[in-house]
């Protein structure tokens, strides 16, 4: 195993996009910023030197650091954030992933510009599971904003409504010919013909769920969020914000170039940016160019349905070599309600239906996040930070598909915490509703990865949806797009001791209260097993 060193320098810089030029957040001046590279059981410390004007944190997401929630990153929940004008290393430890994984900015919106890929190769001595590609290409989803972010997600937390979308979106930082001034600089993918390449593909927008496809070539995906696949033919992908899904492409068709797109998938009641993002697959060689590219076909703006199907037909590769590590048998179940909801309104000036302000929450609470980080409240028992009492179940069971009224539209607040002994074997069925607006909701584990052992429409059965769970190959993740007014049912072993974040990877969602916090304890009130704190921790104001 190797040990990788890296500086990050967040610092403001100018960009020309889409005609106009602004200063935005980023890593070591590039957008995206810098590729962390890593083989299977490396670590890397990296330094993040804060030369920008507010506090920030970076996230490694889909690393499971384990027994190390130092190392995780979201703004107070495991740190406070990095003032302006110092630094923090972090330990990222490569022990357990292998794939694509990304690392971003964990503190309000500012991911939108402060993000990166992770490319884990295998260890030393092992290969991929699959023949070894001829060439590796790696693409990030973004967008790109024409006002400030930070300045978009207050301006929406203040009048309660729905925040401005994004100007376009973006493949490796550009948004490509179909937006203004942006045909010059438009991505190209190099390839040979007759080569096979591995396309590393990771969403990093704010909000929206993206559908993705190249013209005329097949994709067979292979591994998601660090975790091999089996592999399935498709010519599109849905990827939620949050996940990454490697892809191998055949470069066998006969013109020089075709186009690589990114549009959205959206199925809720607001209305979204519905713009197309475009790259170009450019072939080398002596080709007479084609005036007309073809364009890849992609399905319509909410079809649910062709979603859904994709979802369920995602497996683990659960091989000899990989495999799998699925619960059988559960000491601890829990039935989480995924809702949108409303609260009063502060200021009576909201936006929100009816006056109110719009807010999210799980099983009917509404995460406030709190001013000290929970590690450390929990790791020096600071009292009146949190409360250990998330509960297990909602409030009272209900149509939570049908009925979009009554009680639960208006959520409690609070920091409730979910507490696990060490090595229980847990099932959360997330429950979609259709409070205020039914959509898809993309949740996120920090700390674990775990098992999709079941997807279903409608509101979850607990005596016969069970009998169609899948222990055999279910597909093994870090975030999954929960379906509208569906449910999904996971399995992990709560055997990484820490304080982990849970949240919708929407973030206007994060930003609403759809978020808790899962404490894995071992070892009695103070976790003993847990790795200490490092020496220097940015201080909590
Ligand atoms: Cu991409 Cu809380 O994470
Ligand atoms: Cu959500």
């Amino acid at each position: 195993a190797n040990v990788h060193y890296y500086d990050f320098v967040l610092k403001e810089k100018n960009f020309t996009k889409l005609c106009s030029t602004k200063s935005i957040l980023t890593v070591n001046d590039s957008f995206p910023g810098p590729t962390i590279r890593v083989k299977k059981g490396d670590i890397a410390f990296v330094t993040v030197h804060n030369h920008g004007t507010y506090g920030v944190t970076i996230h490694w997401h889909g690393v499971r650091e384990p027994r190390d929630p130092w190392s995780d990153g979201p703004e107070n929940i495991t740190q406070c954030p990095i003032p302006p004008g110092t630094s923090f290393t972090q330990k990222v430890n490569f022990t357990l992933e292998e794939g694509t994984l990304w690392w971003h900015a964990h503190s309000s919106w500012t991911r939108a510009t402060v993000h990166g890929a992770i490319l884990i190769l295998p260890a030393n001595g092992t290969s991929f599971p699959f023949s070894k590609p001829d060439g590796q290409h790696t693409l990030i989803l973004g967008e790109w904003y024409k006002g400030d972010v930070p300045q978009i997600i207050n301006a929406a937390l203040q009048s309660g409504g729905e925040p401005n979308v994004s100007d376009a979106y973006t493949i490796n930082g550009e948004p490509g010919d179909l937006y203004n001034c942006s045909r010059e600089t438009t991505y190209r993918f190099r390839v040979d013909f007759g080569k096979t390449y591995l396309f590393r593909v990771i969403n990093s927008v704010m909000n929206e769920e993206l559908y993705f496809g190249i013209a005329n070539h097949n994709l067979t995906i292979v591994g998601i969020d660090a975790s091999y696949t089996k592999p399935l033919n498709t010519n599109f992908i849905m990827i939620t914000p949050g996940q990454t899904m490697d892809l191998l492409v055949t470069a066998n068709q006969p013109r020089d170039h075709y186009y690589v797109a990114a549009t959205p998938f959206y199925d809720g009641n607001a209305m979204f940016d519905n713009s197309t993002t475009t790259a170009i697959l450019q072939y080398n060689g002596n080709y007479t160019p084609s005036s007309s590219s073809p364009f890849p076909v992609l399905p319509a703006l909410n079809d649910s349905a062709t979603v859904f199907n994709f979802t369920r037909s995602l497996r683990s590769l659960a091989s000899q070599d990989h495999p799998i590590n699925v619960p059988t048998s559960v000491t601890r179940r829990i039935y989480m309600i995924v809702s949108m909801n409303e609260l009063p309104c502060p200021n009576s000036n909201c936006s929100g239906p009816n006056g109110t302000r719009l807010s999210t929450s799980l099983n009917n609470i509404s995460f406030v996040t709190p001013n000290i980080d929970i590690l450390s409240a929990y790791y020096w028992n600071i009292s009146g930070i949190f409360t250990e009492d998330f509960p297990d179940n909602p409030p009272f069971f209900y149509n939570f598909t049908g009925d979009v009224g009554g009680s639960l539209l208006f959520p409690s607040t609070g920091t409730r915490v979910l507490m696990f002994d060490y090595n229980e074997t847990v099932e959360i069925v997330w429950q979609g509703t259709s409070l205020v607006t039914a959509e898809n909701h993309p949740l996120h584990l920090h700390g674990f990865s775990f098992y999709v052992v079941g997807v279903g429409l409608g509101n979850f059965n607990n005596v016969t949806d069970p009998q169609s769970f899948n222990l055999v190959d279910p597909l093994e993740v870090n975030t999954i797009g929960l379906p509208r007014n569906g449910w999904i049912a996971m399995r992990f072993v709560a055997n990484n001791p820490g304080v982990w974040f849970m949240h919708c990877h929407l973030d206007r969602h994060t930003s609403w209260g759809m978020d808790t916090v899962l404490i894995v304890r071992d070892g009695g009130t103070i976790d003993t097993s847990m790795v200490p704190p490092p020496k220097y921790l940015p201080p909590c104001s």
